[in-house]
């Protein structure tokens, strides 16, 4: 095939030219630089031990680090408000907003309540929180109540020992979002229905609506 005299007679190991020939093109061998084979082999090793060690292993991952640490902080923040006795409905409907907090609260749910109250919490051994209906009342602060002291007589455990401070205020604002989530199956309404006590700020909004509008 190729009657073309090789011209690599100086033979240096930079061009030597390989043998074969595609559409008259010829190719140099030169090899890689040892430096980026070294990389790229490190990279390969590095890879499945980097994927073992933070997916599979005792790393975390950075999302999770970030989650640990934001309960750490509501913890603290927790168990100041308790120190003053502060554990408002307020307090409660802010943490639902809070994403760590609810997908921290939501593994915790998983573990230790989807047993008894359905992995939807759709009701089970216990009732179906997603309804309207309640049998220990349906705001924030009864709900964290029910959780944190539990209806020993009826089943329902007392978590305030099993749980730490900020757990136990995220479980309630957990099951505060799982409120009309409609899960398949759901068990029937247990309790009475509940309409949410109108927050103060709302009574005081109505109140001031008239002065204002006298005073333009
Ligand atoms: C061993 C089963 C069991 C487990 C585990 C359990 N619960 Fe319950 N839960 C019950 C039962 C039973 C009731 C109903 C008590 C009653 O009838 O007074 C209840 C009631 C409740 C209520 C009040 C419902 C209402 O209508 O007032 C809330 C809120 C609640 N549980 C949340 C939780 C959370 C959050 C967890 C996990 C931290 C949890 N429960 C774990 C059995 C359980």
């Amino acid at each position: 095939m190729s009657n073309a005299t090789h011209p690599n007679s100086s033979d240096t190991s930079e061009d030597r030219l390989l043998d074969h020939r595609y559409d008259g093109i010829q190719e140099y061998d030169n090899p890689l630089p040892r430096w980026w084979v070294a990389i790229f082999w490190v990279t390969i090793v590095f890879s499945p031990l980097y994927i073992l060690h933070y997916h599979f292993g005792a790393g975390s991952l950075e999302i999770e680090s970030y989650d640990s640490e934001m309960i750490a902080f509501f913890d603290r923040q927790a168990q100041e408000l308790l120190a003053l006795g502060e554990v408002t409905d307020e307090t409660i409907d802010d943490l639902m907003t809070n994403e760590s907090m609810i997908s921290g609260a939501k593994k915790i749910y998983q573990a230790r309540c989807a047993t008894c109250h359905g992995v939807f919490a759709e009701g089970g051994i216990g009732p179906n929180l997603t309804d309207g209906n309640w049998i220990h009342g349906g705001n924030p602060t009864d709900i964290y109540q029910t959780i944190s002291e539990g209806v020993p007589e009826k089943g329902m455990l007392s978590w305030k020992r099993q749980l730490r401070p900020a757990e136990l205020l995220g479980m309630a604002a957990y099951v505060g979002t799982l409120q009309g989530t409609d899960p398949p199956d759901a068990k029937a309404p247990e309790g009475v229905p509940f309409t949410r006590t109108v927050p103060d700020v709302e009574a005081d909004l109505s109140e001031d609506a008239p002065t204002e509008s006298t005073e333009s």
